[in-house]
Order: C-alpha cells, then structure tokens, then sequence
C-alpha cells in the first residue's frame, strides 16, 4: 500500500536524527523514501514513479539494479563469500584493468567510500612529503571528514557544521578555481605544501571545470613546489571518460582517488598513483598506514570488477555521453524558449546548469548565477517525476539505461516546470 511521505517521516524522526540515517536525505515533509530502483529512474514510498538525474550523487552508471552487475557479485558472494580479512586473487585482476583505464596510476589500494579514499591519499601525501600543509580548491567536496569539513566562504573559512575542533583547519588553506597566481602564492607563502586537492570538473559546484591551462599550470607548479597533485576523481573517474577527468585534460596527478561510478552503486573506492609514492605505505619507520575491516571486501570488488569491465569493454560509456548530449540540447531549447539565459558547465556524462550569461570558471562564479530559479525549476521537475538536486551545484547525472527515457515526455515536462517556475517568480514567490 502506498504510505505518504510526511506520514514516513513522521515516525522515522522517533528513530533517527532529523528522521533520516543521513541528514543530506532530509528535504521535509518533501523527504523522499524509496519502494524501488531500477534502470534510470525509481518507485517512492507513496506510488509516483520518477526519472532520476540525481543517480544517489552519481554512482549509478549503468543504471539501479543492472543485472550484469548484481548478478557478478551475487555469483562472488554465493562462491567466495564477503569478507575474510586475506587477499584474493581478485585483487590483482580489478588493479589491472584501473591501471588500464587510468594509466597514471601505477598501483592502488582500496576504501569502502569517496572519504576514506581522499583521507588516505592525503596522508600518503603527507607521508611522502614529509609536509603538512595542504591547499584545497574552493567550491570543491573532499569527504566528510573533519579536516575536509570547512569551506571558504565570503566570511572566511568555516565549518560544516559543529564538532569540528579549530585545530582541523590549521592545516588547510583554499585556492580558487582557475587563479593559477592564486596557486603560485599560495604554494609560495607559508608552510611547503604537501598535496593541492581539487576536482578538476567540480562535481559538487554544477560541474564548473578548470580550464585545461590552469591544469597545465596546475601541474607544473606542483612539480615545482615539491607539492602532490592529488586529483579527486570520486564523481568524475570512469565517467567523463575510461580515464576520468585525467584522460579528458592530458594532465596526470601524483594520486587519484576513484569511487562512485567505479561499482555502479555498491559502495567501493580507491586511491593510487605514482609507484614511488604510493610505495611510502608500509610498516617501515615512518611508512604510512593503510587497512581496514571491510577493505577491498568481495562485495565490492566483484561489482567493481563487473563494472570496469563493461565500461571499458562495452560502449556504454559512449551511450552516456549521448543520452547526456540529448538532455543537453533539450534543455537547452526549453531555456531558449522563455529566454533564459543559461550555460552548461562540464561534460555531457555530468552538466551542470547555471542561469548565468557566461559559464561559471568558479564557485565564486556560480554565486552569481540565479541558483533561486534554477532550484524552483527542478522543485516544479520533481513534482512532475523528474528527479534532481533541487540545487545547481549538483549536476545532472546520467547512465545508460536513461537511453530509454522519452525525452519528448521530458521536454514537456521541462516546458511546464520553467513555466511554473518564471510564474511564480512572477508573483513574488
Ligand atoms: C569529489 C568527491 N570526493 C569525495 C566524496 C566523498 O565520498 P563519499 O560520500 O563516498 O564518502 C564525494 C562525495 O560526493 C565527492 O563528490
């Protein structure tokens, strides 16, 4: 039977902070609870059916319960089991073909999520450094961890949110997006510099991307410096291409971290680079280390064996690329059509949408766009059954089973939610 939303959240908020298990699922009585996935949209509690651009922050690839996938760790928990705190022979095979895909990194470990693959790439950083100053690029999402917890801001540098003790940021400093004067002073002044941290397309600031210059740059002034590139390639890696953002820039960072697309939704991640680097893991004087209870567990490293291989095998990927270059177009026409100014920001796999006369080259950028139009447009989609981060610092995100979306149901839709949404406007709301 169909249970309401509200009714849901009502008794869940006896259970569980803000009635959800984690607070970036609260939306209010708007809170969605899910009946079931498949392919590129879902089922809510409550019977509407909706496309899904949202893809749970952008691990679906493929698409919600491709059967490839499951059926290859099904196959892996019923023959080898879960965890047993050992090696498999899996191991070797699933590094192989990331080091296939992404040739800059020479080996790798694994982590169970985006954050625990930055926090050990930036404590391999340090450990081979020898340094403890780290530069961030603003705008970007690094984990939710304590150090990568405080964002610049018109006001500074600030916390997330509580809990975060001062003594977490004395290590950390922000750059802006695209300032490579900005980056040479930063790496310049102050304590040597262990690793700059970015996104190079910033999946959590609407796809804002760095110019291939800045990546240039980028990468020759921490050559310079004695500085790590480590490029966070958690949203970005085995989706804007085989190779990640690496592969669309020619620019090669020292360490990368992967997770998301990399298991299609089951909840691996990695991080690797440079041998010599990576090799300052160990139990020598001094190495770093690196482990953990369910690492590399067989759940998933067979989804991520089964994943790999049919990105790098099939054309998935390439289907992607189109089906996101359709919704592009679309937008682009339904836009066009009230005459709103827009721009698209980052590759076809992952735009961003900016109501902005150019495209945004940082999140000081994006604070000029009109985000308030573009979060009651997607409000207007979501009651239409199309699903998205009512917030333009998310980007829309796509997969191969979206092949299958009608997009002139979509246009539609799309022409009612700009309409509602500049009516509203209209009005003062
Ligand atoms: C670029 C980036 N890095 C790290 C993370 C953290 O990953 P997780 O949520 O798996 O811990 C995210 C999550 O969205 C991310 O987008």
């Amino acid at each position: 039977m169909a249970t309401d939303h509200a009714t849901l959240l009502t008794e869940a908020t006896q259970h569980m902070p803000m009635g959800v298990l984690d607070s970036y699922r609260f939306w209010g009585d708007e809170s969605i609870f899910v009946e079931s996935l498949q392919g590129g949209g879902f089922t809510a509690s409550d019977g509407r059916t909706f496309v899904d651009y949202r893809l749970g922050y952008g691990p679906i690839i493929l698409g919600y319960r491709d059967a490839r996938v499951d059926s290859a760790v099904i196959n892996a928990i019923q023959n080898i089991g879960t965890v047993c705190g050992f090696s498999t022979p899996m191991d070797t095979e699933v590094v192989r073909r990331i080091k296939k895909m992404c040739p800059q990194v020479e080996k790798m470990r694994f982590a169970n999520s985006g954050t625990e693959a930055v926090m050990g790439a930036v404590r391999v950083a340090r450990g081979f450094t020898r340094r403890d100053r780290i530069l961030v690029v603003e705008g970007g999402f690094h984990g939710l961890y304590d150090e990568m917890m405080w964002r610049s801001d018109e006001d500074g540098v600030v916390p997330f949110g509580g809990g975060l003790p001062e003594s977490t940021r004395q290590n950390v400093d922000f750059i802006e997006l695209n300032d490579a004067a900005g980056l040479e002073h930063a790496l310049a002044n102050g304590a040597p510099v262990a690793a700059v941290v970015l996104e190079p397309i910033m999946g959590n600031s609407g796809s804002i991307s760095a110019t291939p210059d800045y990546m240039r740059a980028l990468r020759e002034a921490c050559t310079r410096h004695g500085a790590l590139l480590i490029m966070d390639e958690v949203k970005t890696g085995f989706r804007v291409a085989k190779g990640g953002a690496q592969q669309h820039y020619g620019v090669f960072a020292d360490l990368s971290t992967y997770a998301k697309a990399m298991g299609n939704g089951y909840p691996v991640a990695a991080f690797g680079g440079r041998a010599e680097v990576m090799d300052v893991i160990s139990f020598d004087a001094g190495g770093v280390t690196h482990g953990g209870t369910y690492t590399a567990n067989l759940i998933a490293l067979s989804a991520a064996r089964a994943t790999l291989e049919i990105l790098d095998e099939t054309d998935a990927l390439e289907t992607v690329f189109e089906v996101g270059r359709k919704h592009r177009e679309l937008l682009g026409r339904v836009f066009t059509h009230f005459g709103v100014q827009h721009t698209f920001a980052g590759p076809d796999s992952m735009f961003g949408v900016h109501f902005s006369e150019t495209v945004p080259l940082s999140w000081r950028d994006w604070k000029k766009t009109d985000a308030p139009l573009y979060t009651a447009f997607c409000k207007q989609l979501i009651r239409r059954g199309v699903m998205l981060e009512p917030d333009s610092r998310e980007p829309w995100f796509f997969c191969e089973a979206h092949e299958q979306v009608d997009l002139g149901w979509l246009e539609d839709m799309a022409h009612q939610s700009m309409a509602a949404a500049l009516d509203a406007r209209a009005v003062g709301h």
